[in-house]
This record gives C-alpha cells, sequence and structure tokens, in this order.
C-alpha cells in the first residue's frame, strides 16, 4: 500500500462513520506560543477539545503535516524522522471510548487487513490524577484482544501538545510490538499548576502516523524504504554515486538529509525563512545539517535536485506546489550563506593550525562556536593535515562553555521570563478592557472574543463585528480604555458556579470549556469576564494601550492587534 491510498482508506472509512474531513492546518500553531511547531494533529484542534463548537460538528477526521524537534539528534537511524502525517480522527465530546476502540479496531483488522492475532495493547495503570483505566481494557476483551498491559503515565497518558491544555490517558496500538496507533481520552484540562482538572466533555483524539504505518503494512522495518521517504533516498543515490544500505555511516547521512530536506520544505512552505531564532533557527539548523552530511557524501552534491522529488511524493499539499520556487529559492539562498560561513571558518581553521602538530581545543571551541564551523570538519581538515585533534579534550571545552552558558541563560531566564509573564499577564487584562470598549464604543452588546492569541509582544483579539471600524472608533476605544486604566480600578476575581456567573452578567464566549466552578474577572462595572486568567491586580499596572491594527480575521471577524507601553 502507498501513502495516497492509505491517507485515503483513514478518511473514507472514518467519513463512513459519520466524521467530516477538516483541513490540514499550518505547521506553526496560531494559539499556543508555547511550542514552535505543530507536533500532532489534535493541536489545531485544542479550543474545541476545549468545548468551542467545532464548524463542522462534532466528529472530525484529516492527516495533519507535523514536525518534532526533541529526537533532531536521534535521525539516522530507521525509525527517527523529524517531519511525519499523522492521520487523526476526533470524538469532540459525542462517542467515548467505545466507540473509539470500536472504530480503531474495524479498521486495523476490516481495511489494512491486520490478523487481529497481531494486535496487542497498552492502558492507562492509574495514578493519583485519574483512575487505572479498565474500561478499556473490558472494550478490547469484547473484541478478543487478550494482550493487554498496563502501564503508568509515561507511557499512557497524552498531552498536552504545550504546556497547558486537554489531555488524558490512552491505549496504544501495537502490531508485532511495533506501535501504530494511539486513541486518546482527552478529559482532563492541564492547567497551568500541573493540576488535572476534568474536563465537561469528553473527547476522543487518535493518532496514527503515516510512514510507521506504511513501513509496517508493506513489511518494511525501515520508514525511509516506504514511499514516503524512497524517491528522496533514491536522488541522493544518484547525487552522490553511493549505494543507500550498503555502509552504516552513508546510510545514517541520507536518512538525516532526506528527512531534514523534506522537514525544511514544509516548514518553508508555511511562510518561515531562516533566521536566529525560534522557527527560523531550527529550520537554519535543519537545512545546514542536511548540507554538512550532503558535503560528506560528495563535493558535487545539489540539495536542490534532492529537494524536487518531495514535491512529488506531496503533490497533494497545493501550497507547496503553488511555492515550489520560493521554497528552492531560500534553499539555495541558505546553502551559499552557509557555505560562505564554511570558507570564513576554513581560512580561520588554517590560521591556527599553522605549523603545528595538534590544534589547540580553545581554538577548536573558536571555530565551532564563533565561526559555525562543523565539529565533523575541524576532524576532517585535521586529518587531512596529519594534525593531532583531541575529540576528549574538546568535548571537555564545550562543557566548560556549556556551563558558563547555562548560568548565563538562567540569569536570562530569571529576568526574561518574569518579564514575559509580566507583560502577558498586562495584555491578557488589556484583552477584557478592549472588548469592554468595543461594546460601548461599537454599541454591541453582543460582541464576544471569538479568539484570542497573546505573546509578550502584543495581544491579538479576534471578536464578532461585520465592517472595518473607522478612525475614529479606534480612537474611541483606545481613550476609553486608557481612561481605566488611569482610573486605577482594581481587578477583582471570584470563584462562583458558572449559573450565577451568566446571572450577574459575566461575558465569556466558551461557556462549555469551563468546568462547574469559574473565576470571573470584573473591573468596576466596566467589565465582568469569565475567564482562566492570570491578571494584574490592578489597572493603573497596564501604563497606556495603544491599538496598532485593525483588519479582518474571517467573514464577520474582525481582527484587533494591541499593545501596552
Ligand atoms: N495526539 C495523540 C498523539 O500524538 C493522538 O499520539
Amino acid at each position: 500500500m502507498d501513502r495516497k491510498e492509505l491517507i485515503k482508506k483513514f478518511i473514507d472509512f472514518f467519513k463512513s462513520k459519520g466524521h467530516r474531513e477538516i483541513q490540514n492546518s499550518s505547521l506553526i500553531p496560531e494559539n499556543d506560543p508555547t511550542v514552535l511547531f505543530t507536533t500532532a494533529g489534535m493541536h489545531p484542534l485544542v479550543p474545541y477539545l476545549l468545548g468551542q463548537k467545532h464548524p463542522q460538528g462534532k466528529l472530525l477526521v484529516n492527516v495533519q503535516k507535523c514536525v518534532r524537534t526533541d529526537d533532531i539528534d536521534e535521525v539516522g537511524d530507521e525509525t527517527h524522522h523529524t517531519f511525519f502525517e499523522m492521520m487523526g480522527d476526533w470524538s469532540l465530546g459525542d462517542y467515548f471510548k467505545e466507540g473509539a476502540i470500536t472504530n480503531s479496531f474495524e479498521f486495523l483488522t476490516k481495511i489494512l487487513k491486520i490478523p487481529k492475532e497481531k494486535i496487542s495493547v497498552t492502558c492507562f495503570e492509574g495514578d493519583k490524577d485519574a483512575p487505572r483505566d479498565d474500561e478499556s481494557a473490558e472494550i478490547w476483551k469484547k473484541l478478543s484482544i487478550n494482550k493487554i498491559k498496563f502501564l503508568p503515565k509515561k507511557d499512557n497518558w497524552w498531552g498536552p501538545a504545550g504546556k497547558t491544555g486537554p489531555c488524558g490517558p490512552d491505549t496504544e496500538m501495537f502490531v508485532n510490538n511495533v506501535e501504530i496507533w494511539n486513541d486518546v481520552f482527552m478529559q482532563y484540562n492541564k492547567t497551568e499548576e500541573g493540576k488535572f482538572s476534568p474536563l465537561a466533555q469528553k473527547n476522543v483524539d487518535t493518532g496514527m502516523g503515516v510512514e510507521r504505518t506504511l513501513a509496517i503494512l508493506n513489511k518494511l522495518d525501515d520508514n525511509y524504504l516506504t514511499d514516503c521517504f524512497l524517491p528522496i533516498i533514491n536522488s541522493i543515490e544518484k547525487e552522490s554515486d553511493k549505494t543507500y544500505g550498503k555502509n552504516e555511516k552513508d546510510t545514517k547521512a541520507m536518512r538525516i538529509i532526506a528527512d531534514h530536506i523534506k522537514a525544511s520544505i514544509f516548514i518553508l512552505g508555511d511562510g518561515i525563512v531562516p533566521g536566529n531564532k525560534e522557527q527560523g533557527y531550527i529550520l537554519r539548523r535543519l537545512i545546514r545539517r542536511a548540507i554538512r552530511y550532503a558535503k560528506d557524501l560528495g563535493e558535487k552534491f545539489s540539495v536542490e535536485e534532492v529537494a524536487k522529488p518531495v514535491f512529488e511524493i506531496y503533490s497533494d499539499y497545493e501550497h507547496l506546489k503553488k511555492n515550489k520556487n520560493k521554497i528552492l529559492d531560500e534553499l539555495k539562498r541558505e546553502e551559499i550563506k552557509f557555505l560562505e560561513t564554511l570558507e570564513k571558518g576554513m581560512n580561520i581553521f588554517e590560521k591556527l593550525t599553522k605549523g603545528k602538530k595538534e590544534i589547540d581545543c580553545k581554538d577548536a571551541f573558536l571555530l565551532y562556536q564563533s565561526y559555525g564551523f562543523p565539529v565533523e570538519m575541524i576532524e576532517e581538515e585535521c586529518k587531512k593535515r596529519k594534525i593531532k585533534f583531541s575529540i576528549e579534550k574538546f568535548e571537555k571545552e564545550c562543557k566548560v562553555h556549556q556551563e558558563l552558558s547555562r548560568t548565563a541563560t538562567a540569569g536570562k531566564f530569571k529576568s526574561g521570563l518574569a518579564d514575559e509573564s509580566l507583560q502577558t499577564t498586562k495584555l491578557h487584562t488589556a484583552s477584557h478592557l478592549l472588548l469592554a470598549a468595543l461594546r460601548i464604543v461599537l454599541k454591541d452588546k453582543e460582541i464576544i472574543q471569538k479568539g484570542s492569541n497573546i505573546t509578550p509582544e502584543r495581544l491579538r483579539l479576534d471578536f464578532n463585528f461585520p465592517r472595518k471600524l473607522t478612525d475614529e472608533e479606534i480612537k474611541k476605544t483606545e481613550d476609553l480604555v486608557n481612561k481605566q486604566i488611569q482610573k486605577s480600578c482594581e481587578v477583582i476575581r471570584q470563584e462562583m458556579p458558572i449559573k450565577e456567573a451568566k446571572e450577574k452578567g459575566a461575558r465569556g464566549s466558551f461557556d462549555s470549556k469551563y468546568g462547574e466552578n469559574v473565576s470571573v474577572y470584573t473591573v468596576e462595572d466596566f467589565s465582568k469576564e469569565i475567564c482562566a486568567g492570570p491578571h494584574v491586580k490592578n489597572t493603573c499596572e497596564l501604563g497606556h494601550f495603544k491599538i496598532l491594527k485593525e483588519e479582518s480575521s474571517s467573514s464577520g471577524v474582525r481582527r484587533i492587534k494591541a499593545v501596552v507601553e
């Protein structure tokens, strides 16, 4: 079975069970500043798992592009890769364990035709946060799956995707001891304090990796031999004149190049360019790592040639097709930049080692740290010139610097993060004031928050309103918020049952995501919102409020970006 066939089977199966197909979201999470990339199909669905109504209903299915970089150093073996596609299906407060497990079983045995004797499963063994999942085990037994293990949280619990959010116990399915699928029962919300509070809505979130499933179905013990990778591997073979699988070193290099180039293309495709922070930094690292390994395979190696098959494998991604030239240009540009860096490094290397029998570990570290010269190349160049290079001494030197930089980072964290969280807290309160001011200025009591995204730099608020705001309305809104700030109003937090909060006139767009008791934040009789916080104690802490931009977000929804200074 090939990639397209598998995906079609998955989507069709769940459609036949009443699920609606939803779009494949961007790799850059829209509403979660705590993580750099979309790491699972559920990530873009967080608001809906928390109770917001999904426009396409309660039963959904899709295939989602994902990037996970935690294991970047493991890439090179048969199974690790940073980019992958996850097939997933969801029940947002509709069916729960029985429905999920029965569907999984049917898809595995009837559609993929995996004999049930080959299937084993694991379930959550229970702890202080949640009970043992006997219910799932019983359902499996009824389906005559009897190879069941109970495991602790580190194995059988999934989420949240970021620091906080929906999560829960899961049941994992294995075929001949290789994990194929994960059904997560998302019924808890992990809070900032690390508590697991029950969600009003019990959800199912499942994830099945395309590459691994294809390997299992095609009896391959190497994901890189599936059609998600093979054309890339073949073009690397052609470029390097080396054979995949012949020796470990080259095979490892080929896998790293294939994975990193593919991941880079998808990240570029979602509008990120190589840079020195956040997603841009990861992208730069992926591209440069791929080039470094490519250089090992052969001098004439063209990264562009290796990139081309990616567009063919993933021809179902329209945005890749549309941006192909732009993506290839960026790759080329980064390649040139990196080669220049290497050239500079080479000159320094020559100077530092001239007439020497051994390279000083401090010099080696300087090359590595300040000139971005890869260690493997230092090693290689020394070898060529018969200069001694002690990797042990080099590593020791690295450790010393790591310690130093760790201390420096810790220091930075102390001030940086503290400032950041204070800044986001201010912006949370500013969002409430903004919402209240909009209702007054636009004379529309029905205005509610349709979405919010807060980073230390700015707030972004989406709200329902049918037209563009005039300059005068924007000015009036700003003035009204600033008036509340200047009045130094206390921001009062009260806990109360949701019913009482509503009776008292509190607003909050996603009512059902909150449990029984909710926090209500009140600023005089100006603003009263149900919210999980955090907020400042007094509006005077905000300083000065300023709207940067007002624009359309989607039909009937406006978006404001604003700052406090
Ligand atoms: N979100 C779950 C996972 O990534 C399904 O495994």
